[in-house]
């Protein structure tokens, strides 16, 4: 009898204290990124051409130049797998591939794109080696991505381009994506960049919060407000099913984002939002935890999956997790955030040997066709990211 209380309080201790995850063997998944990596890297002959996609049942990527939105993944890509190996090699190959990328600052920002591009690329490689080259390229980023601000509005115009339903030129516009590129504008405001760049992501994130949510929490891909007046005029979608539906990574971003700003700001409000937007999107995944690409896509189950949106909440719940004050509540969003990551990391959604990349079963552009059920490289990035803060918190636990 005593011997099965001490048990039983030996197994309360265990749930409540976690010092591995069980049945979840993360360093042996991060293993496995840096096959797949060294394999994309046999095949990357030009350090300004990065890897994008693999379309379904294919084996070769689609290359991209610096200027695509998703040209700094695999420089980061690189970065994590040198921050985890600690390999010279990993690292001469993520500087080579980083470089390629600072012509960016040498023009004003092409959209708000500019955030994904060097947060992840020079953003990692200055957090692993603090090299001037990098902090300077971030610096001239964040002043460049800050001109897209609109005061009347309160936020950053994210597509300075015409996009069907958008209405640029005349009007401004602002997408859920824009959000985790706020975090660019907060390092640079911590690193000898301007004050203000710290009140425009402030004020980009509040906005943001009052226009394109519905009331319950779930997002809508873009908001196009009147320049002059800074009004909103419309909610719509762009990659989503509907303007009325939950495209599953307008919601992702949102949960990485808001998570993220709490992380910069410490105001409640943040953390308040962050835990409302993730809860939604936790209640209606189905029972495996990956999305389809949008939730109210009427052809589910039948509709494609996005992994990208599982990874990036994957790692955004590890974040949360360690924020909120709620103890058992930081239990279940990081328990939630391995089960997605032992689920992306089955058979199912690993690419193993059907092609290079991490991760099969994303979901780009569904309305207009593009990297349906793909292997996409920011899916990859996000997938890694999420593997290496859980291998954080499980060595911090030790
Ligand atoms: N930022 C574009 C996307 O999430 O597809």
């Amino acid at each position: 009898m005593k011997r099965i209380f001490l048990w039983s309080l030996g197994c309360l201790f265990f749930n409540t204290c976690k010092t591995s995850a069980p049945g979840f063997d993360v360093d042996r998944q991060l293993r496995y990124c840096l096959e797949q990596a060294s394999k994309t890297l046999s095949q990357a002959t030009d350090s300004a051409q990065m890897p994008r996609s693999i379309d379904s049942g294919r084996q070769s990527w689609r290359w991209v130049g610096y200027r695509d939105w998703t040209s700094g993944f695999w420089p980061g890509i690189l970065w994590y797998a040198y921050d985890y190996s600690k390999a010279a090699k990993w690292k001469a190959d993520a500087e080579r591939f980083s470089a390629a990328l600072f012509p960016l600052v040498d023009s004003t920002a092409i959209d708000h794109d500019i955030g994904f591009q060097l947060y992840c690329s020079a953003g990692n490689a200055y957090r692993l080696t603090r090299d001037n080259i990098y902090k300077q390229v971030l610096l001239r980023g964040a002043d460049s991505l800050a001109t897209l601000f609109n005061p009347k509005v309160g936020t950053l115009l994210s597509w300075p381009r015409v996009v069907p339903g958008v209405d640029w030129p005349l009007r401004h516009n602002t997408i859920m994506d824009n959000m985790i590129n706020l975090e660019l504008l907060f390092w640079a405001s911590k690193n000898g960049g301007a004050n203000y760049l710290y009140d425009i992501a402030v004020s980009h994130a509040l906005i943001t919060m009052k226009n394109q949510f519905r009331p319950d929490y779930t997002s809508c891909h873009v908001v196009v407000y009147d320049t002059a007046t800074g009004q909103k005029v419309k909610a719509i979608t762009h990659q989503g099913y509907s303007n009325s539906s939950m495209w599953a990574r307008g919601q992702a971003w949102a949960i990485y984002g808001y998570t993220m700003v709490y992380r910069e700001t410490k105001d409640p409000r943040f953390l308040d939002f962050a835990q409302k937007v993730t809860d939604v999107y936790l209640q209606k995944l189905p029972p495996d935890l990956i999305p389809y690409w949008d939730f109210n896509d009427p052809a589910i189950p039948r509709a494609p999956r996005d992994a990208s949106a599982a990874a990036i909440v994957a790692s955004a719940l590890l974040e949360l997790s360690t924020l909120v004050s709620d103890k058992a509540k930081g239990e279940v969003y990081r328990e939630k955030s391995i089960d997605m990551l032992k689920e992306l990391s089955a058979v199912t959604y690993q690419s193993g040997p059907a092609n290079s990349a991490f991760l099969l079963h994303s979901t780009g552009h569904k309305p207009n066709g593009g990297e349906i059920d793909a292997s996409i490289i920011y899916a990859d990035y996000y997938y890694i990211e999420a593997l290496l803060r859980l291998k954080h918190l499980l060595d911090q636990s030790k």
